[in-house]
């Protein structure tokens, strides 16, 4: 079984979990998307896909939790992580985000890490988070790209393929 674990605010990173669960299973490798707060443990897991949403430059708390309850499981299990959140067409600046990621490569070792374009609904936010985003501009729109996370997902599904030495 191979585990997408997500954190999502708004929805946009669970679809995103969602479409790698159903590329997964397509490729004949029974997978779950699960929130990270609903799964009790990794009993069972024979691989992992992690992601969150990014606010502010970080992870959401529901992940790095979710990463502090399993760390030692997930260290000896195939992991890929990854992170939803850009904007628009291009990664604004070039600070690497999430911020917690250098922790997360030296706690986990994932065998990767990859931030997809994210997905924003002002009528989803509430009133701190618009005036946020009317603050930095910030591009309103679903910006997902679903043939590059289902290119992903089938690196996932040839990386859990091959032999590992
Ligand atoms: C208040 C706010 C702050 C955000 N901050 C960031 C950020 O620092 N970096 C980033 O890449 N995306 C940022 N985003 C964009 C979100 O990460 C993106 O919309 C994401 O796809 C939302 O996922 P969710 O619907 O699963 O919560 C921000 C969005 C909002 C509303």
């Amino acid at each position: 079984m191979i585990v997408v674990a997500f954190a999502s605010k708004h929805g946009a990173t669970e679809d995103i979990a969602k479409h790698i669960a159903t590329g997964l299973t397509a490729r004949g490798l029974q997978s779950e998307a699960r929130s990270v707060n609903e799964i009790d443990g990794l009993a069972g897991a024979d691989a992992v896909v992690l992601g969150s949403a990014v606010y502010a430059g970080s992870w959401m708390k529901d992940a790095t939790g979710f990463v502090d309850r399993n760390a030692e499981t997930l260290a000896t299990l195939p992991v890929w992580l990854f992170s939803s959140g850009p904007l628009g067409d291009h990664v604004a600046d070039d600070e690497e985000q999430p911020k917690q990621l250098d922790e997360l490569r030296t706690r986990i070792s994932p065998r990767g890490h990859r931030t997809f374009f994210g997905a924003l609904d002002s009528a989803k936010l509430g009133f701190a988070e618009r005036m946020l985003v009317k603050a930095v501009k910030a591009p309103e729109g679903d910006f997902r790209d679903w043939d590059e996370i289902s290119s992903w997902t089938d690196e996932i599904a040839d990386g859990l393929a091959a032999p590992t030495s």
